[in-house]
């Protein structure tokens, strides 16, 4: 089964609602390889802009968070359905919202059924600490994520999915898992998992991001693995040449 590569761009908690748009539209007119698939998933406020300014391109869009409820009195915060017609994929599960603001396992699979039920895609973040990297817990914590993440899934819900594997210790840090190594964990304990809970059929449709430092110049090392689908980028998503970088990279890498 030959999947679609995913380069997503996460801008976390930056730019202003003009930066965004100035920053999508270097990017839909960036001469790009046809055969990625490219989404930019910036602050909740800037997403009708980004929206409109990838209006009749390719490029798709993405959140990075919602509520499991529908609507409700939760200040603050934003349901799925809202998202509608602005995004094409929700972040789910990024570390930095376990650690800030306590994301759950439980939290990101009720983020997942409802992300799902709005017809949306949800992009599950899973990995390991430096700490449970170095006590060799790898497999077992991410396995266990997976687990959590996709439980009471449809294998047609499941396949919709995308899972972006991010070793904690790689996020924002410039030091990246091996190639290899990052290649091994989406294998044996993100993929396998779902060929375990969906059939390996549906196993080998979705599709496992990297993240953690990805660069235009460390592109090409996670691109040449065959369980490894295309990437999830922080930082380097700021910046129209480093991301174009990197989706380029890929396409000729891949
Ligand atoms: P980074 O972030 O590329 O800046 O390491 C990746 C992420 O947090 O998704």
């Amino acid at each position: 089964m030959s999947r679609i590569p995913l380069i997503a761009g996460n801008w976390k908690m930056n730019k202003t609602m003009g930066e965004a748009e100035k920053l999508a539209a270097g990017i839909v007119d960036a001469e790009r390889p046809d055969d990625i698939e490219v989404a930019l998933c910036p602050p909740f406020v800037s997403l009708p802009a980004v929206r409109a300014t990838v209006e009749g391109s390719p490029v798709a869009t993405g959140a990075q968070n919602c509520h499991w409820e529908t609507s409700g009195a939760y200040t603050g915060e934003v349901a799925a359905p809202m998202l509608v017609g602005l995004a094409d994929y929700v972040i789910i599960g990024h570390s930095e919202r376990r650690q800030y603001f306590g994301e759950t396992d439980e939290t990101v699979n009720r983020k997942a059924h409802a992300i799902l039920a709005a017809g949306l895609r949800p992009i599950i973040c899973i990995g390991e600490s430096l700490a449970q990297n170095q006590a060799g817990e790898t497999g077992a914590v991410v396995s266990s994520q997976t687990r959590a993440a996709f439980a009471g899934l449809t294998a047609a819900q499941a396949a919709t999915c995308v899972v972006a594997y991010e070793p904690i210790w790689a996020i924002g840090t410039g030091l990246t898992a091996t190639g290899p190594d990052a290649n091994a964990v989406c294998a044996e304990h993100v993929r396998a998992v779902l060929a375990d809970l969906f059939g390996a059929e549906t196993a080998s449709a979705i599709r496992i991001l990297y993240g953690g430092s990805v660069k235009p110049g460390n592109t090409a090392e996670f691109a040449a693995q065959p369980d490894i689908d295309g990437a999830l980028v922080g930082g380097a998503s700021l910046s129209v040449g480093d991301f174009v970088g990197i989706i380029t990279a890929w396409a000729s890498a891949g």
